[in-house]
């Protein structure tokens, strides 16, 4: 079944795949996988900061070496932190060596079963949900396996229905953050590494055990901020071919900033999304940032 009037989602157990990235019958087994202790997953709601987190734990694991994750013979740093449910990738990561870091977008009931045994570690990074809709405006405007909005209107109410990629952000986090004791795992918001990246990576390499000294340190900080990234062809996908992202649409690492949506939203979306994140979030424990001169 379509998502909505969609071609490119595919309505497959309550989540929307991307038609040609995603094949069922390989979603299908990710929930039967094992898990091995070491095995990490990032798992975000598309736009939430996965290629942000995937370049920090790349440079977490070679303590800051940014040769070693730029390598010439990677188009991106998917090449070496792939997503689980992207075709192809479940056989490779059964047969993958130790320790196997994966992000993902599915939600929690389509994860292996073996991540509730506290086997392996999770990293749930959120976002607050308005930025997370313009950026996927943006995105859904630059990526060619994906509808392109008809405006920003139409965007707005398809995001609100969970018709567009990643389904219905409320579900999503609430599906994970729902089992967040029986599982191993960290929760850290998009806006909390904006503010101070430094204490979040280091709550990182906390979590994971890694042990950095303080350039190492300071290299990973250094390497993984918005400006360094978009220079790296690796860390910012714009080598990642025109059959796949039109750079000239938009940018991956477009403007990396708490409160962009207050430059798309009108008073009216504003009002409409406020009711439904009142009603859908109201026993959510977590706050969020919607504004940079919020914190400033
Ligand atoms: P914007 O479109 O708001 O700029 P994902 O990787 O989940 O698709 O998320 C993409 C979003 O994360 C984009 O947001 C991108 O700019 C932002 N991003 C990526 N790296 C970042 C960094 N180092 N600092 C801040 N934002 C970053």
């Amino acid at each position: 079944m379509l998502v909505g009037q969609s071609p490119s989602l595919l309505l497959h157990r309550g989540f929307p795949l991307i038609q040609g990235i995603n094949l069922p019958h390989e979603v299908d087994q990710i929930q039967d996988l094992e898990v091995r202790d070491s095995d990490v997953f990032v798992v975000t709601f598309p736009k939430s900061g996965t290629i942000w987190m995937q370049q920090i734990l790349l440079l977490l694991q070679s303590k800051g070496d940014v040769e070693l994750v730029t390598k010439k013979d990677k188009v991106s740093n998917a090449d070496l932190m792939p997503w689980i449910e992207s075709f192809g990738q479940v056989q490779e990561f059964i047969t993958a060596e130790s320790p196997r870091f994966r992000v993902s977008h599915l939600p929690y009931y389509l994860m292996p079963a073996a991540l509730c045994r506290e086997k392996g570690k999770v990293i749930y990074v959120a976002r607050n949900p308005k930025d997370v809709l313009v950026s996927s405006y943006h995105f859904h405007k630059m990526a060619m396996m994906l509808e392109t909005p008809a405006s920003f209107e139409d965007f707005f109410q398809k995001f609100m229905k969970g018709e567009v990629m990643g389904g219905n952000w409320f579900q999503h986090i609430k599906s994970w953050f729902a089992h967040k004791d029986d599982l191993n795992m960290m929760f850290l918001t998009y806006e909390e590494m904006l503010l101070d990246l430094t204490s979040s990576v280091k709550r990182l390499a906390d979590f994971l055990g890694i042990e950095l000294t303080q350039d190492q340190l300071q290299n990973v900080v250094k390497h993984s901020t918005f400006n360094n990234m978009k220079k790296i062809p690796q860390a910012n996908y714009e080598n990642v071919p025109r059959e796949l992202l039109d750079h000239h649409e938009s940018s991956f690492m477009r403007k990396g900033t708490i409160g962009d949506w207050k430059n798309h939203f009108t008073v009216a979306q504003n009002h409409q999304f406020d009711e439904v994140f009142q009603r859908e979030m109201k026993d959510f424990p977590v706050t969020f940032t919607w504004d940079i001169r919020d914190v400033s």
